[in-house]
């Protein structure tokens, strides 16, 4: 025996999330590939973070309930801050969630429904924590099959179900409609995972409390502040109190909580940050539209999903040789021959643009 036949069966299935090599790459690569903000915060941010750093007392543990940020985030919100768990970024709640409801019962693995294609998460959190993923393919247009949905929300009784609205990597959200009457037949937790909905898309928030089982997941992380590492659940007080105690102590920092608080001191200036993205995305979106050949699927979010005429790899390869780094999603099905470029700042954009002219010739 060895620690081999120990380690969780699914385990071995799984691959280390290393999506590309930066250190060894050029400083000057355009990164369009990792739906981060293009833009860095500004001075006046960058101080008043200086000043929460100094004021920090690294010998102490961080506020373990994060009351401060929860409320700060609860504000922004608008509810109630016994609404609101913090995560080191959402990839964390995923995990909290799986733990707190993924344990199966009478010996089945607890099965955990999301809709294809979307964030690889869902299905690697669930396998890591021995849940079984229950994938349903999207639509024709990336759009929810609802009926398909429903047919197996009520044959295998999922436990979780994770809508992200707008999703990655297609770009586009869903009728919320149509997850508000999936919750209501699931009679366990749906979580919309709003990850960008900042950019567009109407956030599921204020039905928290209203639909049963229904709880939402937001992140700064695509509103520029990524590296922080800071992922929030809007849930029922009385649901929250439960999942809170799967929550490791500690798990946000002392320095992501200030930092995080500093920024949300200034929704103004979050907001503005927000909306010249979304303009990039529009900018980036009206570019790749005139470029013949390219499929441009619609998008709500920091990031367009194009699919290429020819070998996607191709493609890719020939926009890294030009110094821009987007992903590459071919895979054979409904992301074949997909490309998902983030919108850039105007001058990445237009060496994006400029590089797929070239590297489609
Ligand atoms: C749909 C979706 N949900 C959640 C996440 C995780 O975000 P974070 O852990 O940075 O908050 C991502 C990141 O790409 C995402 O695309």
């Amino acid at each position: 025996m060895s620690w081999k036949d120990h380690l969780r069966e699914s385990v071995w299935g799984l691959s280390v999330y290393r999506p590309f090599d930066y250190a060894s790459a050029p400083a000057d690569l355009v990164r369009l590939d990792a739906n981060e903000s293009p833009y860095p915060f500004e001075r006046e941010d960058l101080e008043a973070f200086q000043d929460e750093i100094a004021k920090l007392t690294f010998q102490r543990y961080p506020e373990v309930s994060g009351r401060p940020l929860r409320e700060a985030l609860a504000r922004r919100w608008n509810v109630e801050p016994d609404e609101v768990l913090v995560g080191n970024g959402s990839d964390e709640i995923i995990a909290i969630l799986m733990t707190a409801f993924g344990g199966g019962r009478d010996g089945a693995p607890a099965a955990v429904l999301y809709p294809t294609p979307t964030f690889g998460e869902f299905e690697a959190i669930a396998l890591a924590h021995g849940a079984r993923p229950l994938p349903v393919p999207l639509d024709g247009s990336f759009q929810l099959d609802e009926l398909r949905l429903a047919e197996t929300i009520r044959r295998e009784r999922p436990v979780l179900a994770f809508f992200a609205s707008p999703n990655n990597p297609t770009g586009n959200r869903f009728d919320v409609g149509t997850m508000e009457r999936l919750a209501r037949q699931m009679d366990a937790v749906l979580v919309a995972d709003e990850a960008y909905a900042d950019f567009g898309g109407a956030t599921m928030v204020p039905l928290v409390g209203k639909v049963p089982g229904l709880v939402v997941m937001r992140s700064l992380s695509k509103i520029g502040l990524a590296g922080m590492r800071l992922g929030a659940l809007v849930a029922p007080s009385e649901l929250l109190a439960e999942v809170d105690k799967v929550r490791l102590p500690y798990n946000v920092s002392a320095v992501t909580m200030a930092l995080a608080c500093a920024a949300l001191a200034h929704p103004e200036r979050l907001d503005a940050r927000i909306r010249r993205v979304a303009d990039r995305r529009r900018d980036l979106e009206t570019g790749l539209r005139q470029i013949p050949g390219l499929t441009v699927f619609p998008s709500d979010a920091n990031f367009v999903l194009v699919r290429t005429p020819g070998d996607a790899k191709r493609v890719f390869d020939r926009l890294l040789e030009r110094g821009v780094l987007v992903r590459n999603l071919s895979r054979p099905g409904p992301l074949e021959r997909c490309l998902r470029i983030t919108a850039g700042t105007p001058e990445e954009n237009e060496t994006c643009l400029r590089a797929l002219r070239a590297a489609l010739q």
